[in-house]
């Protein structure tokens, strides 16, 4: 009888276990046993639960839901010009330039995880090179965008409004530079509108490699990126502005830009291939 008993609950506990996936483990060993495992998040769009082994202490990783960590900051939902968050601190790990660079201080610590366990991986080309930004940077960097769009035709303009709209208006004119307001929406699909960015929530962080001098698609073919890719879910990071989802977020591709959302949220997210509106319904 108590032999039975014994069967049923290591039965009833390997059925248990089916009902958990682990999520990808780069830097397992094979075996991996003396790696310290994360304590399993729930995803529930597809109702499994993800658990992964990692490099970093796993008590350290930011798991439940934060209303604080879900702020949203778009087109729609802005800021405004006072929004300051309440905890920047002063990032330490390496940063583009060597230039100081603040974020949220939670966002912080699971930057700091995260490129912790990159580097366990191979990964070390990356440097952080935006993170918080204040309403007055944000009106120095889009003026600085509109006045580069006005002196030459940019092949921002042309993806923003297609090759005949540029030479009907433009070049059949004999016209090489952008009006005003054409100009204005350009730099509206790859730039925030001063209080409407989500660097000022200090939950964002830009990222480059040295192969870099600006920001641009290549990170895309950067180890750095197929890393993040793959695991950046796991420390609460989501790729915020995906390819194919520019109606949505307001903005086109960058592969560059990664939110903190916490990874409750970051692993539906990512696994439902959702974007941050689309997960807070808005
Ligand atoms: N580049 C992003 C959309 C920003 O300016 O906040
Ligand atoms: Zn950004």
């Amino acid at each position: 009888m108590k032999k039975t008993m014994i069967s049923a609950v290591l039965l009833f506990c390997l059925l248990l276990q089916g009902c958990i996936r682990m999520g990808p483990q780069p830097n397992a060993t094979g075996e991996g046993g003396d790696l310290p495992t994360v304590a399993p998040v729930k995803h529930y769009y597809l109702d499994m639960q993800y658990s992964y082994q990692t490099q970093v202490d796993p008590n350290l990783l930011t798991t439940g839901l934060h209303a604080d960590y879900l702020l949203l900051a778009n087109k729609e939902y802005p800021l405004g010009r006072d929004f300051v968050p309440a905890s920047l601190t002063a990032l330490t790990c390496t940063t583009y330039g060597g230039k100081t660079v603040e974020l949220d201080a939670r966002a912080a610590q699971a930057l700091y995880l995260m490129l912790q366990e990159m580097a366990v991986a191979g990964v070390t080309d990356i440097a952080v090179t935006s993170g918080y930004r204040s309403y007055e940077y944000q009106v120095s960097l889009f003026n600085y965008y509109l006045s580069q769009e006005q002196k030459q035709i940019s092949s921002n303009a042309i993806a923003c409004f297609g090759s005949d709209y540029i030479q009907r208006n433009y070049y059949d004119k004999g016209v090489a530079m952008l009006s005003a307001s054409d100009a204005k929406t350009v730099v509206l699909s790859y730039s925030a509108y001063p209080g409407t960015s989500e660097h000022q929530t200090g939950l964002c962080v830009d990222f480059m490699t040295s192969t870099m001098s600006e920001l641009d698609a290549t990170f895309a073919t950067t180890q750095a990126f197929a890393w993040l890719s793959n695991n950046a879910y796991r420390f609460g990071f989501i790729l915020r502005y995906p390819e194919g989802k520019e109606a949505i977020t307001g903005y086109t591709y960058e592969p560059w830009h990664y939110r903190f959302v916490g990874r409750e949220a970051a692993t539906d997210i990512y696994f439902g291939n959702l974007t941050l509106e689309d997960y807070l319904g808005k």
